[in-house]
């Protein structure tokens, strides 16, 4: 028979089915739905992880920059409790926006340095909308453990920060990004993409593997490992660039040489739909996905 997940509607259901049992371990993977593989991800490893993991589907209006992008959000239900059930997942939590900002509610945690840039600076309002759902998220399940794909490297980067700085004890676990066959990271917008916007969405991943080669070859210089990124995009029609960062991987910050490691990321137009990808590069091994 196929597994039904119990779903906690209120934060007075989460708090009771938290403290329903005595987990040492809890963990949390927070979703806006529709979900892929990426998200299964985060669920398998909170499942290897912990011993008791719930995931939250909750499209966040807070940290949607376009009116466009937040009505186009793609939703599944049921086919999302379905695979949550599959993966093992034990509970989900399912809040209503008046639940998660009622009335009066008037209170937001405000990034610092580390959201000024790349997404930050295209998408204002996004990481302070992205942060005060989180921090909420984890107020209201107490997770030991809560995990984030890679893939969104700065908010990964902006969460951990704010973990750090307001002392939230929950330990804030990285998953890599998944990507399709031909290296196309998963993502809940991929689906808005038409069969030849989908074979141009290539480009991110190759753009990113020009700067891992050119990396590789002994450069340094941030400029021409962006270079070498924009070389790539520039030869794809359906492609607008929005941005290519060379950047400290934990604040940030853009770099003018690659010292040791650093993130290489971007984000891309393909048609109406905007994709952002990104990669490690690291001196002391292979470049790898994500944060
Ligand atoms: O990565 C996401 O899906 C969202 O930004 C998150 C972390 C669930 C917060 O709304």
């Amino acid at each position: 028979m196929m597994a039904v997940i119990e779903t906690l509607e209120t934060i007075a259901a989460v708090r009771a089915w938290r403290a329903s049992g005595g987990w040492r371990t809890v963990g949390l993977v927070p979703t806006m739905g529709y979900l892929h593989e990426g998200h299964l991800a985060l669920v398998a490893e909170a499942r290897a992880t912990c011993e008791k993991v719930v995931a939250s589907i909750f499209v966040n209006p807070a940290q949607f920059d376009r009116e466009e992008d937040l009505a186009a959000y793609p939703v599944d239900l049921e086919q999302d409790k379905r695979l949550l059930a599959k993966a093992g997942c034990d509970a989900l939590f399912l809040p209503t926006p008046a639940t998660m900002y009622p009335e009066g509610f008037d209170t937001w945690v405000e990034p610092g340095a580390v959201a000024a840039e790349q997404e930050g600076r295209h998408r204002p309002g996004h990481f302070r909308g992205v942060a005060t759902v989180v921090l909420k998220l984890l107020n209201i399940v107490q997770p030991s453990h809560a995990f984030f794909g890679q893939k969104d490297a700065q908010q990964l980067a902006v969460i951990r920060a704010f973990v750090r700085d307001l002392d939230v004890a929950t330990a804030i676990v990285p998953v890599a990004t998944q990507r399709e066959a031909d290296g196309l990271a998963r993502s809940s917008r991929n689906v808005r993409l038409s069969p030849a916007e989908r074979q141009a969405a290539t480009v991110l991943y190759r753009g990113l593997r020009a700067a891992e080669d050119a990396f590789r070859s002994g450069e340094g210089r941030a400029a021409a490992l962006a270079h070498a990124v924009h070389a790539v995009l520039d030869a794809e029609p359906r492609a607008q660039t929005e941005y290519v960062s060379v950047a400290d991987p934990d604040t940030l910050r853009e770099l003018d040489t690659v010292e040791t490691r650093a993130l290489v990321s971007l984000a891309v137009w393909i048609g109406k739909t905007r994709l952002i990808d990104n990669l490690i590069l690291d001196a002391s091994e292979q470049a790898r996905d994500g944060a």
